[in-house]
């Protein structure tokens, strides 16, 4: 049995590109059951089009990073019609508040990109350039009410090279993402089957 994700973006996708090449490659027992996305020229939402994966635009509503409580139950009613198992926050620049944290307990997932908990926030590369850090890298960790402050699930070391620029950095972190979240995500799939695993899923 296939793991049903869910996965919510704001940005161009290639998280999601990379969990659809892991499925396509036949290492990765899962299907994406729904794109959801904030911004309605998305780059992810293109991309679900692409690989014919169902994906859903939902206005954010009047605030900047969270979504309003209505908003959330929409988001909700959407993962469970898809009869969606683990919900992975691939890009998705919106805290999540207690609707969805409250309807999926220990079911959401997302990628940060540094080695948590260093670097919590946005631009968290920059960051890590302007402390003047040798390594960084990446953490797909379950989320909770706090901002990059769930359990870290793994992790992925990337190095900062003395010449590096923002995107340069930023670049080589991704390429580490791509390879962490699937991986990250065909472990609880594999928990899941063997059922053997300590989440109810
Ligand atoms: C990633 O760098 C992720 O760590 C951060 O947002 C970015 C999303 O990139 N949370 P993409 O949309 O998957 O290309």
């Amino acid at each position: 049995m296939k793991l049903r994700l869910g996965v919510l973006g704001s940005g161009k996708g290639s998280n999601f590109r990379a969990i659809m090449e892991a499925i396509r490659e036949g290492w990765l027992e899962a299907e994406v059951r729904i794109v959801i996305s904030d911004v309605e020229d998305a780059g992810i939402l293109k991309l679900a089009h692409e690989f014919d994966v169902p994906s859903q635009y939902v206005p954010p509503g009047r605030f900047r990073t969270k979504l309003e409580p209505e908003i959330e139950h929409q988001i909700v009613q959407i993962l469970r019609e898809m009869d969606v198992e683990l919900i992975v926050l691939a890009g998705f620049m919106r805290v999540l508040k207690e609707v969805l944290l409250y309807a999926f307990p220990g079911r959401i997932i997302n990628i940060h990109p540094s080695l948590l908990p260093k670097f919590r926030g946005l631009s968290a590369w920059t960051q890590a350039l302007n402390a003047q850090e040798k390594i960084t890298g990446c953490t797909v960790h379950y989320v909770d009410a706090g901002v990059d402050t769930g359990e870290i699930l793994g992790q992925r070391i990337v190095p900062i090279l003395p010449d590096d620029t923002s995107e340069r950095l930023h670049a080589r972190i991704q390429t580490a993402e791509h390879a962490l979240l699937p991986s990250v995500i065909a472990e609880i799939a594999r928990q899941r089957s063997n059922r053997s695993a300590s989440r109810p899923f």
